[in-house]
C-alpha cells in the first residue's frame, strides 16, 4: 500500500453500545455469579486508511483486511475481503469489469459495495426506488466519505436525483468483524416509495469451489445445519413471518474447498441484526464471482420516504476466518458477548436458573411455586423463574394474554410473597410474559379488537389461540410498555423471559395511511427494540431472555437488548446435542440456555440418566427444568454435585474457545465438545455415547487451542479414561497422543478438565 493513507484510531462504539455501557455502570452484580474473564490485552489495534490518490479505502483489524476503491465510472467497488495482507501490499486500483457479453454488461461484472436497482443493473441490488413519475431508475455514484471514530462513512447519489445513501462500514478490532448498514434519505421534493432496502453486498473472492453453509428448523427441532455446494444460480434465506424464525436463521458461512476442515481453511460469514421478515440473497454468476445480499425482505415491502425523511436498514455483519468454520464460530462468538449483548464486555456469566413450565405447567401458584423454589435452592440454583400462568384467566392457552394482571386464586396476595420467599432462599426472581400477543377470548381484546394485524372484513388466523399486537401502533406500544415498566417498578424481579409464540398473519394496519400500512414490518420492530432498550434504562438490573416458542427469535439485533435466548422448546438432552452444536455455529454458548429436563422426556418418550441430561444442558447456561418434587435424595446429591462443578467451570464454557472435536451433524454416534478458557488456564470436555455398536471403543480424542509447552493435569468429573496412568503432560501431549475415554453401553456421557499448570 502506498503511504499515502490516512490512518484514524478504530474503535466499536455505536449509541446503543454507549447506552448500555452506561447501563453496565449500574450492574446488579451476583457474588456467585462473577464477570467474565477479561480478554487477554494482545489485540493489534483496528486501521481505517484511505488512499487519495487511488481513490482506496482499507480497513484492516484482527486477521482481516477489507478493501474497496472507487471506480472511473463512480461506482463503489470491492477490492478485496479476506485474510489480514501485509501493510505494503499493493492492491490495483478499482477498475470497472468490462463485461465477457452484450448480455454481460459492466455493471454486473462488477463487485459492487452497493447498488440500486437501475441502468442495466441485472443482479440483485441493494435499493429499489419507485419515484412519482413513474421512473424507477436509480444509478448511484460516490459522493464523498467520513472516517470517525472507527467508522468510515461513504456516501452515495443517485446519477441525477437527490437520492443519497449513507454507507457505514465500522469494524470490530478484535475479531474483524464488519458492521455494514445503509442509510436512505430523501432530498427530492416529493415523497418515494421503497421496494426494497439492503444493508450491504458482500463480495467473495472468485472460485469455483465454495460450499455454503446455513442453518434450518422449526418448532422443537431447530438449528439444523445444511451444507451444500454453490452453484451459478441463487440461494435465497428468507423470514416472511414478520419475525426472523426458526425455518431459517439470518446466518451464513460460505467455506472454500470442497471438503472444509473444522479449523483450517477459509471461511466468510455474515449474520443480520434484524429481528422482523428478513432476507440474504447468494448469487453465483456463470464466472463463479459470488455477491452475498441482505436486509429486509422485498416481499410485500413498502416504504414511503417524505422529503426530508430517511430509512435506515438493519445492521448486516461479515467476518472472515483462515481457522475453518470453527475459527469462523469462534469470532462470531467473541464478538457476541464483547460487543453485541448488553453490558459487554463486562457482562456476568448465566446463573444457574430454575423454570417451573415442565414442572407445572399453567398450574402455577404460591404453594408449588414456593416448594419448587426451595427444592431448586438446594441444589444451588441462583435464579426462580416462574413460567406461564401466574396472570389474567390463564388456566391454558386458550385466555389470558393480553391481560398483565396477577391471577387473584392462584396468587391471592399478589407476586410478593412468592418473590419474598425467592429471596430468602438466596436466589433471584424471573418471570415469563409474552408482551406481543393477546388471546380473543381476554379483557383486552374485548376492549380494543383494532390492536391486532388485520385486514377489515378478512378472517384473523388464530395461531396457540392467539392474535398478534400490531406492535406499529403508539398506543400499543404505550400499553405494552406500561404494563411492563409498572411489572418491574411494583415487583423485584431480576429476569424476565419474553416469549412470543407464533408467525403473523393477515399483516394489515388498516389505521395507517393507505401507502403507509406496509411499513408495519419496519416500525413494528423498531417499536420493539425501543421497548427493550426504554425498559433496560429504567430498570437496568433486569436480565432478558428472548424465547419464541424455543429459537425463533434469536439475531444480532435482538441480542443487542437480550442477556440470552432460549434456543428450543426440545429438552431432550440427546436431541439438544444436535441442536445446541446448529446454535453454536452462529451464536455463543454463552448466550444459549439448556435445561435438565425430566425423563423419559416427553419429546421422543427417551430415558437417559441424570448425569447425562447435566453433562448436556452444561454446554450452554444452565438451567433446571425438572419437576423437583419427582426427584429422590440421590438425584438431588447427584444435583447438587453437578451444579458446583459446573458453578466452577462455566466461565470457560460460557466465554472460552469451543472446539468441535467430534460433531454430533449426520447421526453421528458421537459428540465431543472441548471449550477453552480465555485465559488459557483449562479446557473443558463433553463427550457423549449413543449406543456401543459391535464392541467398538470410544474415539481417541485429541485435544485443540492448548499451549503446546505448557503442562496439564487432566480431571475427570463424570466417566472413566481408558488409561489413567497419565495424568500430567504437554498441551503437545494432550493435542497429538490424545485422551482416551471409556465409554459403553446408551447414552453415555463423561466430562473432564485439564488445568495448566502454574496458573492457580
Ligand atoms: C413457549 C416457550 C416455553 C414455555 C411456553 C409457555 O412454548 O418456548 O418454554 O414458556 O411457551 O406457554
Amino acid at each position: 500500500m502506498p503511504d499515502l493513507f490516512r490512518r484514524a484510531p478504530a474503535h466499536t462504539s455505536t449509541p446503543w453500545r454507549s447506552l448500555l455501557s452506561v447501563i453496565a455502570c449500574c450492574a446488579f452484580v451476583f457474588a456467585s455469579a462473577p464477570p467474565m474473564p477479561a480478554q487477554p490485552n494482545n489485540i493489534v489495534p483496528a486501521q481505517i486508511r484511505y488512499d487519495e490518490a487511488g481513490r482506496t479505502f482499507r480497513m484492516d483489524a484482527a486477521d482481516v483486511s477489507y478493501i474497496f476503491g472507487v471506480n472511473q465510472s463512480g461506482e463503489l467497488q470491492t477490492l478485496y475481503w479476506g485474510k489480514r495482507l501485509r501493510p505494503a501490499d499493493s492492491i490495483p486500483e478499482a477498475r470497472a469489469e468490462p463485461g465477457s457479453s452484450a448480455f454481460d454488461l459492466p455493471v454486473n461484472a462488477t463487485p459492487q459495495e452497493f447498488t440500486g436497482w437501475g441502468g442495466g443493473l441485472v443482479v440483485v441490488p441493494d435499493l429499489k426506488i419507485t419515484f412519482p413519475d413513474g421512473n424507477r431508475d436509480l444509478v448511484l455514484h460516490y459522493v464523498s466519505h467520513a472516517i470517525r471514530n472507527n467508522a468510515l462513512t461513504i456516501v452515495l447519489k443517485d446519477i441525477s436525483r437527490g437520492v443519497f445513501v449513507e454507507l457505514e462500514y465500522v469494524i470490530d478490532p478484535e475479531t474483524g468483524v464488519l458492521a455494514r448498514s445503509a442509510c436512505v434519505e430523501n432530498r427530492t421534493h416529493e415523497p418515494f416509495t421503497i421496494e426494497q432496502a439492503f444493508a450491504a453486498t458482500w463480495n467473495l473472492p472468485g472460485s469455483a469451489d465454495y460450499q455454503l453453509r446455513y442453518l434450518t428448523g422449526r418448532w422443537a427441532g431447530e438449528w439444523n445445519l445444511q451444507q451444500s455446494a454453490l452453484h451459478p444460480g441463487k440461494v435465497v434465506l428468507e423470514s416472511r413471518r414478520g419475525s426472523t424464525g426458526d425455518e431459517v436463521n439470518p446466518w451464513f458461512a460460505i467455506e472454500r474447498g470442497s471438503q472444509p476442515d473444522q479449523d483450517v481453511g477459509d471461511v466468510w460469514f455474515g449474520a443480520l441484526g434484524w429481528s422482523g421478515s428478513w432476507q440474504i440473497n447468494i448469487e453465483e454468476d456463470w464466472a463463479r464471482r459470488v455477491r452475498v445480499t441482505g436486509g429486509y425482505t422485498p416481499f410485500d415491502f413498502a416504504y414511503v420516504l417524505a422529503p426530508g425523511q430517511s430509512l435506515e436498514t438493519p445492521k448486516f455483519y461479515g467476518g472472515y476466518s483462515s481457522a475453518g468454520i470453527g475459527g469462523a464460530s469462534r469470532l462470531l462468538h467473541r464478538f457476541e458477548l464483547d460487543s453485541i449483548v448488553p453490558k459487554a464486555p463486562h457482562r456476568r456469566v448465566r446463573p444457574v436458573l430454575y423454570n417451573s413450565w415442565e414442572a407445572t405447567g399453567f398450574d402455577v401458584n404460591e404453594a408449588n411455586q414456593e416448594a419448587l423454589a426451595e427444592k431448586a435452592a438446594s441444589i444451588g440454583v441462583e435464579r426462580f423463574v416462574m413460567d406461564d400462568g401466574w396472570f389474567g384467566e390463564r388456566k391454558d392457552d386458550h385466555a389470558g394474554l393480553g391481560d398483565w394482571y396477577v391471577n387473584p386464586q392462584k396468587f391471592p396476595h399478589g407476586l410478593r410473597p412468592l418473590i419474598d420467599k425467592v429471596h430468602s432462599l438466596g436466589m433471584d426472581f424471573g418471570l415469563w410474559v409474552e408482551p406481543e400477543m393477546v388471546n380473543p377470548d381476554g379483557a383486552l381484546y374485548r376492549k380494543h379488537p383494532d390492536w391486532v394485524l388485520n385486514f377489515p372484513g378478512r378472517p384473523r388466523t388464530e395461531g396457540r389461540h392467539q392474535l398478534v399486537l400490531n406492535l406499529a401502533r403508539d398506543d400499543v406500544r404505550a400499553y405494552i410498555y406500561g404494563f411492563l415498566d409498572k411489572l418491574l417498578t411494583e415487583n423485584d424481579i431480576a429476569f424476565l423471559k419474553w416469549d412470543y409464540n407464533r408467525n403473523w398473519s393477515e399483516p394489515g394496519w388498516p389505521a395507517a395511511p393507505l401507502d403507509e400500512q406496509k411499513e408495519v414490518y419496519v416500525k413494528y420492530v423498531q417499536n420493539l427494540y425501543s421497548i427493550l432498550a426504554e425498559l433496560r434504562e429504567k430498570h437496568p438490573h433486569v436480565e432478558i431472555e428472548s424465547c419464541s416458542g424455543g429459537g425463533a427469535r434469536v439475531d444480532l439485533g435482538i441480542l443487542r437488548l437480550t442477556d440470552e435466548v432460549w434456543p428450543s422448546d426440545n429438552t431432550d438432552p440427546f436431541d439438544r446435542l444436535s441442536i445446541q452444536d446448529g446454535f453454536t455455529y452462529a451464536y455463543s454458548p454463552g448466550l444459549m440456555m439448556a435445561w435438565v429436563t425430566d425423563s423419559p422426556n416427553w419429546m421422543n418418550d427417551r430415558s437417559t440418566s441424570l448425569e447425562y441430561r447435566f453433562l448436556s444442558s452444561m454446554q450452554g447456561g444452565l438451567g433446571i427444568g425438572a419437576n423437583l418434587n419427582k426427584w429422590t435424595p440421590d438425584d438431588f446429591a447427584t444435583a447438587k454435585k453437578l451444579v458446583a462443578e459446573y458453578k466452577a467451570i462455566r466461565a470457560t464454557v460460557q466465554a472460552g474457545a469451543l472446539y468441535r472435536l467430534i460433531s454430533p451433524q449426520g447421526d453421528s454416534e458421537y459428540s465431543v465438545t472441548e471449550s477453552v478458557a480465555r485465559d488459557g488456564h483449562e479446557a473443558v470436555v463433553f463427550a457423549f455415547l449413543h449406543s456401543s455398536q459391535q464392541g467398538r471403543p470410544y474415539p481417541r480424542l485429541y485435544m485443540r487451542g492448548l499451549d503446546p509447552d505448557a503442562v496439564y493435569t487432566i480431571q475427570v468429573q463424570v466417566g472413566k479414561l481408558a488409561d489413567s496412568s497419565v495424568q500430567r503432560a504437554s498441551g503437545d501431549y494432550w493435542m497429538h497422543h490424545g485422551v482416551g475415554v471409556s465409554l459403553r453401553g446408551d447414552f453415555q456421557a463423561a466430562f473432564f478438565t485439564l488445568e495448566r499448570e502454574g496458573t492457580q
